[in-house]
């Protein structure tokens, strides 16, 4: 099986690693790819805005299935040209990747399909948003309804704050993805993340994880595309997973199914479990970063395999997924800097003996220059360690990233500290 894999960061890597072990793997290429990538694939250019030059690329290469990592060319309709083409592809059309581009969608089909979630008002004025604050309370949650790269979402703690939101988003701080906003009402519980696979018909769980989207310790400070991960999260028990596979992930896939415009990929359901049980936040329309890279280190399936059944609609014949209960730990090392304005060029060393500690790095923003490892964005490697529990999956990615030489990095040195807590009985 000949793959073209899109994307260049974290998840590309993890998602690479894993597909280059499986035994059906023929040529494998991926485009633009990082220096880790690099490891398992040829990297080849293409500009992936232009799907007739993705289409050509995988009728000279003989590819059988093209692999999207991101968000973005989903939502601008890759996978559906590539489809259209006659190609599989793992990753849904541009109406079912809606769940992950319009928040406002999603919030809409799960009140057409009953799916617990917060109570929601869409406007598309200024005027109609700040009418309609009136009927929430405060905290109250401001969204922007388009991709804002994880940057959309204002939690108003007063009536100014949250006037004051709905004011920025019209007036364009978040460009077109602010064009219409959707308040929420405000959960409070313990967030958690849950994945599944789906052929659009047939859906399988694929694991669970707990992230950290805030840069500084003890989740203060900006919110970062995710600090580091952890995977499984036992907060998200056996009962809760059935839970939410029956309320939220069934429902959203029948509904798509009926409605015409079914969901092919994997899902990523970011939830909250309140008081009166899971309700989702928001859906994604691929993997989370670095939620994929716990994933795929507890992943004893075989990926490629698995995802050819999704893009084939062949799920209902396929071993369901398999994890090692072990639990897996990533923190992720950052360019100083890291949200706004990440240093670029500091060199990185010592990570084959970082490896020796017993961890995976998986490249993100890397790039070589004249023969070495230097930083090229704002995370930039992905420290993941395995461990019979979170404890130890987190001294051991820590020992790796003690090893690593990377002066103008950074990492936060808590990451887990939730189940790490829970696990000294605290
Ligand atoms: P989202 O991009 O929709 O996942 O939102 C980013 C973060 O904002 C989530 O991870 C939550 O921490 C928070 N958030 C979003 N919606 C709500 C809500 N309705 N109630 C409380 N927190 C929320
Ligand atoms: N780590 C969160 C995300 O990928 O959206």
């Amino acid at each position: 099986m000949n793959i073209l894999l899109i994307g260049s960061g974290g998840r590309e890597h993890a998602l690479a690693w894993k597909l280059a072990q499986s035994p059906m793997l023929g040529k494998f290429y991926a485009t633009p790819g990082n220096p880790g990538i690099a490891q398992h694939a040829d990297l080849v250019t293409l500009d992936i805005s232009d799907h007739g030059e993705v289409i050509l690329f995988c009728g000279e290469h003989d590819i059988d299935l093209v692999v999207v990592g991101p968000e973005a060319p989903l939502v601008d309709g890759l996978a559906e040209s590539l489809r259209t083409a006659d190609i599989f592809v793992f990753g849904p059309d541009k109406a079912a990747a809606q769940l992950e581009g319009s928040k406002g969608f999603t919030k809409d089909l799960c009140a057409r399909a009953n799916i617990p979630t917060a109570g929601y008002v869409r406007a598309t004025s200024a005027a109609d948003a700040l009418k309609a604050l009136d009927d929430f309370a405060i905290p109250v949650v401001i969204k922007a309804d388009g991709l804002a790269a994880g940057k959309g979402v204002i939690i108003a703690e007063t009536r100014d704050e949250a006037e004051a939101a709905i004011t920025d988003m019209f007036d364009g701080s978040f460009g077109e993805a602010g064009a219409e906003v959707v308040i929420e009402e405000f959960l409070t519980g313990e967030e958690a993340s849950f994945f599944a696979i789906t052929d659009g018909e047939n859906v399988v769980p694929f694991g669970s994880a707990q992230d950290h989207k805030r840069v500084g310790e003890g989740d203060v400070g900006p919110n970062t595309g995710g600090m580091g991960a952890y995977s499984p999260a036992p907060v998200l028990t056996p009962a809760l997973q059935q839970q939410v596979m029956e309320q939220i992930i069934q429902p959203t896939v029948d509904t798509l199914a009926a409605e015409g415009t079914p969901y092919s990929g994997v899902l990523f359901a970011g939830l909250m479990l309140t008081d009166s049980g899971p309700q989702l936040i928001e859906y994604n329309a691929r993997f989370g970063d670095p939620e994929c890279q716990v994933l795929m280190m507890r992943l004893e399936s075989d990926l490629a395999k698995l995802m050819m059944a999704t893009a084939k609609g062949d799920l209902a014949q396929t071993s369901a997924p398999v994890f090692a209960p072990e639990t897996a730990l990533t923190v992720v090392m950052a360019a100083k800097g890291y949200p706004s304005t990440p240093e670029k060029g500091g060199k990185i060393q010592n990570l084959a003996r970082a490896e020796r500690e017993g961890a995976k790095i998986f490249h993100a923003g890397t790039a070589e220059v004249e023969g070495a490892l230097v930083a090229s964005g704002g995370r930039v490697l992905s420290v993941t360690a395995v461990g019979a529990n979170a404890t130890e999956a987190q001294d051991k990615a820590y020992a790796a990233v003690d090893q690593i030489d990377f002066e103008s990095g950074f990492c936060r040195r808590d990451i887990g500290w939730r189940e790490v807590t829970r696990e000294a009985g605290n």
